[in-house]
Order: structure tokens, then sequence, then C-alpha cells
């Protein structure tokens, strides 16, 4: 094929590039000129049977045509894919500013409205609410927290790890704990410190009382002089406030987190009849969250003299707590979507009545 018919080719493949009016018809393009039996990729096997003298001129014409053709259909599939999402982007537009349908209006899920009774109760007693992200450095969720490196309690909490690592080759993970955001505010903002987070938290598992998701609140004080006693009567406080009685009975057992010490877990009493459950009083007792005093290690992470400071933390399952006051059995009910589960469970907004 002499140089015209290569440039009538050029000429042809430019053409049918620039009628290809979507992305499928440009990709039929590009199969006939550049695909394997495409004419373009015709021109280049020949080149091989060229006499040595043709062979280089040929070669490289061929070549140029090639990139040349590839370069017009990148840069007309680019524009394609632009006007593809914008007429996506416009049929799918939706106008926020519309009234709501009466018969259409939403209601509160649960875990937010427990989430905001929590923050009620802790704002009343001076406690600041502040946030971190759920992708976390693997420093914010176990090495500040005092859990050792290679230590199986990272393990143990059924992390989530992220392809992506820190700068010293440490995967992100999805959070485990809202603990984490304890050592994002020490390490800003010091001692003394009066905090609640909530917010999701992760850890692979799944049954009818664990979800992959699922949201706590944490809580942190940190004091010169600050001991168990204010936490248990923090917590106390908090639990006759929450369930809408005088005296809760609670009972605290030792327990292991690393970055308490002492660490213990808190049960709340409870009588469990036959698929009911009365938060106050009988024999029973339900665990209901973990707490401690923050161990030294912990304040040395970020930056605070355990000489000088001390404080204690606490962590509670927010899903455990709304399933308790109201009456939910079943965990990943919380996440299904079902409108006529929320129709029953959730609450009005603007605080009409159900
Ligand atoms: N982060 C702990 C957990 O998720 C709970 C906890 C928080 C325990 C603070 C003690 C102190 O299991």
């Amino acid at each position: 094929m002499s140089a015209d018919n290569l440039s009538q080719l050029k000429q042809d493949a430019e053409a049918a590039i620039a009628g290809a009016s979507d992305l499928a018809a440009l990709d039929d393009v590009r199969v006939a000129y550049l695909g394997k039996s495409g004419s373009i990729s015709a021109q280049m096997k020949k080149v091989g049977g060229l006499p040595p003298e043709e062979r280089k001129t040929f070669g490289a014409e061929v070549n140029a045509l090639r990139n040349a053709v590839t370069e017009v259909l990148e840069a007309r599939k680019l524009l394609l894919e632009k006007e593809a999402l914008a007429q996506k982007l416009a049929s799918e537009a939706l106008d926020m500013s519309l009234p709501a349908r009466p018969e259409v209006q939403g209601s509160i899920h649960p875990i937010s409205h427990v989430i905001e009774e929590i923050e009620v109760i802790f704002a009343e007693m001076g406690f600041m609410a502040v946030a971190g992200p759920d992708v976390e450095s693997d420093w914010n969720n176990f090495e500040a927290l005092n859990f050792p490196a290679n230590h199986p309690a990272r393990e143990m909490q059924d992390t989530f790890f992220m392809e992506a690592a820190d700068d010293e080759g440490k995967p992100y993970v999805l959070r485990t704990h809202t603990s984490s955001v304890q050592i994002r505010h020490m390490t800003e903002h010091g001692a003394p410190s009066r905090i609640i987070c909530h917010g999701r938290t992760y850890r692979c598992d799944s049954d009818q009382t664990h979800s992959p998701m699922f949201h706590q609140v944490e809580g942190l004080v940190i004091e010169k002089r600050v001991h168990m006693g204010h936490l248990k009567w923090t917590l106390q406080s908090f639990l006759n406030r929450f369930f809408e009685q005088d005296d809760i009975p609670i009972r605290f057992r030792p327990s292991f987190f690393p970055f308490v010490e002492p660490g213990a877990e808190v049960d709340i009493g409870c009588t469990k009849g036959q698929g009911t459950l009365k938060i106050g009083a009988g024999d029973d007792w339900l665990e209901i969250l973990g707490c401690g005093m923050v161990h030294p290690n912990v304040l040395k992470s970020c930056g605070i003299d355990p000489k000088e400071y001390q404080g204690f933390a606490f962590g509670i399952g927010i899903e455990r707590l709304a399933m308790l006051k109201y009456g939910v059995s079943d965990l990943r009910t919380f996440f299904e979507g079902d409108v006529r589960w929320l129709e029953h469970y959730g609450f009005a907004p603007l605080g009409e009545a159900a």
C-alpha cells in the first residue's frame, strides 16, 4: 500500500471516529481499524514481509498512522465519556427544593434517635461531642492504645484491613472502635479533656447480635484528680437518665482492654422472661459497656504526662442501648432499610408524636 493509500486510510478512520455518536459505536470503530483483524493492523502485518529498504519507511509510516488514529480515538472517547456522564447526571437530577409529600414522610432511625438522646445527657454533664474518621491509621486504632505490635488483640477485634498503607507500611484499618478518637483528641488538645464521640465502627462479624458495621459512643475524661468513683458516678447517672429509672442496678466486672488499667465491663440488672427483657431490677445481668482508667502508656503516646494527669474512658454499643430501650430483638434489622420496620420503630421528625 502506498503512502497515499495510508493517508486515505487515516482520513477514513478519522471520519469514522468523528461519526461515532456513542461509546459503543466508537468501540466498533476501534475494532474495525485497530483490532486484531482491523485494517490498520492488517498494514502492520505486511511490514515484516517487505524487502528491508521498504520495510523501514513503510513501517515508520504505518506506526505513525496507528499512533495518530489512537490519539484521535482516545480524545473522542474522553469527550463521549464526559457527555455520557453529563447525560446521566441530568437524568438523575433531583429537585431538593420540592416540598415533602406528606404520605411519604420519613421517620428518624432509632440509632439516630438514641445518639441524640446520648448527646443531650452527656452535654448536660459537660461533655463536648467530637468526631473522627472511619478509616484509621494503625497508630490511632491500635498502637497508641497500647496494643503491642503483632499482638493477637489486633486480630481479636476482627479487623478489616485496607489495601492502602501508611508511611511505615502499616495498612490503614476500618476503625474497630471509637477509642481511636480519644487518641486524636488527646494528641491535638492535650489535657484536661471531657469528650464523647460517637460513630460507625467495623468488625468482620455477622449474626443476630453482631453486624459488620455498628455504632459506638466513647467517653473520655482526663483531669488531674479523677478516679474510678467518678467513672462509676458518670455511668450510673447516664444509665439512669437513659433508661428513665431512678437507680438502675449496675455491676463492674474486671475485664481486659489494653488501653485501660484497671479495666471493667459493666452489666445492668434485668429480668429475662420468655422473649421479654425488663431493664431495671431482677436476678439477671446484661453486659452493656466496657470502661476503665486510661492506661499511662496511652497518655504518654498522646504527649500527656501520666504523673500529672489521669482519666477514665468508656465505650458503649449504641445498637445494644437502642435494642434494650426500644425492644428491637435482631441487630441486623437496623440496617436492612425496610420501610415497614422504620414505620414501626422510627421516631417522628420534629418531635411530633409518632
Ligand atoms: N473500645 C472498647 C471496645 O470496643 C470499649 C472500651 C472503651 C473499653 C473505653 C474501655 C474503655 O471493645
